[in-house]
């Protein structure tokens, strides 16, 4: 289907740079299913976990140029490594110059606005894609706000294709997923929380608590990003009025609507209608 009949005055933007937002989504659904959504993943060029910084914030700008001219205000980036690489320099240097009055937010900041509140030794484990992990954006982030925690990350380049491939729950994952907990926790044994900081990587949490000692758990981040937006918005009236409440979501890619649709079934329990988007 073409990109037709595509402006959504007042729908939050999702932006990932695949299917793995999907997870991040599904809790923002849950949680505030009233609000309208788009949902942007830039499939023609994932992944960009192993991407340059230039390449990752090009990218990401465009697509979040991409939910303005459709009529988002808000858009939240719903991918590690485009918050990890982009965020910032889009928030600091290009939204004063698009428009002052548009948001965007990431997946970062609300984790580490949560990590005191989970982990018991203040040692915490990222499990994240190379980009993500390189960028020490965790590092910064959980720091800035509690600097005697410590924090550890380890990039699992081989976890986002186990997913896509349909792998996560076979036998063959069991190999990738003990190698990177192992790793994690040789670095800093004290570890008693590992974040999934990786869209992708909640489809594969029950593989991973089986490789983890009594005493460590994995957390999604999903939950998270959703209760951290829907405090945005209760916290900024001006902008939650902006955002329209039909309960629509509408899914765009930048590659094959049918690869899409197919692909998208590992990440909801739900059919979906995707269009191509003119990016
Ligand atoms: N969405 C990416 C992330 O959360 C994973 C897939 C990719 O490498 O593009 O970091």
């Amino acid at each position: 289907m073409e990109d037709k009949d595509t402006h959504r005055d007042g729908a939050i933007g999702v932006f990932d740079s695949g299917y793995g937002g999907l997870t991040v989504l599904s809790e923002i659904k849950s949680l505030m299913p009233e609000y309208d959504f788009i949902y942007l993943g830039d499939n023609a060029r994932t992944p960009y976990g192993n991407r340059s910084y230039e390449r990752v914030y090009e990218f990401t700008l465009e697509a979040v140029k991409w939910f303005f001219k459709h009529g988002c205000k808000l858009v939240v980036l719903a991918c590690n490594t485009a918050s990890a690489k982009a965020l910032r320099s889009i928030q600091q240097i290009d939204l004063p110059k698009i428009d002052i009055n548009n948001r965007v937010l990431g997946v970062i900041r609300p984790t580490a606005e949560n990590v005191s509140k989970i982990s018991q030794s203040g040692h915490i484990g990222i499990m994240g894609t190379e980009g993500t992990i390189q960028s020490k954006s965790y590092d910064i982030e959980i720091n800035k706000l509690h600097p005697h925690m410590f924090v550890t990350g380890e990039a699992c380049p081989m976890w986002v294709p186990l997913v896509e491939n349909r792998e996560y729950n076979k036998p063959g994952a069991d190999y990738f997923v003990k190698k990177h907990i192992d790793s994690i926790l040789s670095k800093d044994p004290l570890i008693d929380t590992i974040i999934l900081g990786c869209t992708h990587y909640p489809l594969l949490i029950e593989k991973i608590t089986d490789f983890l000692p009594k005493g460590v758990r994995a957390i999604s981040q999903g939950k998270l990003v959703a209760e951290s937006l829907k405090n945005y918005l209760e916290r900024h009236p001006e902008m939650d009025i902006l955002c329209t409440k039909n309960g629509t979501i509408t899914y765009f890619t930048t590659d094959s609507p049918s690869k899409f649709i197919e692909q998208a079934s590992i990440f909801l329990d739900e059919e979906i209608v995707a269009q191509k988007a003119d990016l």
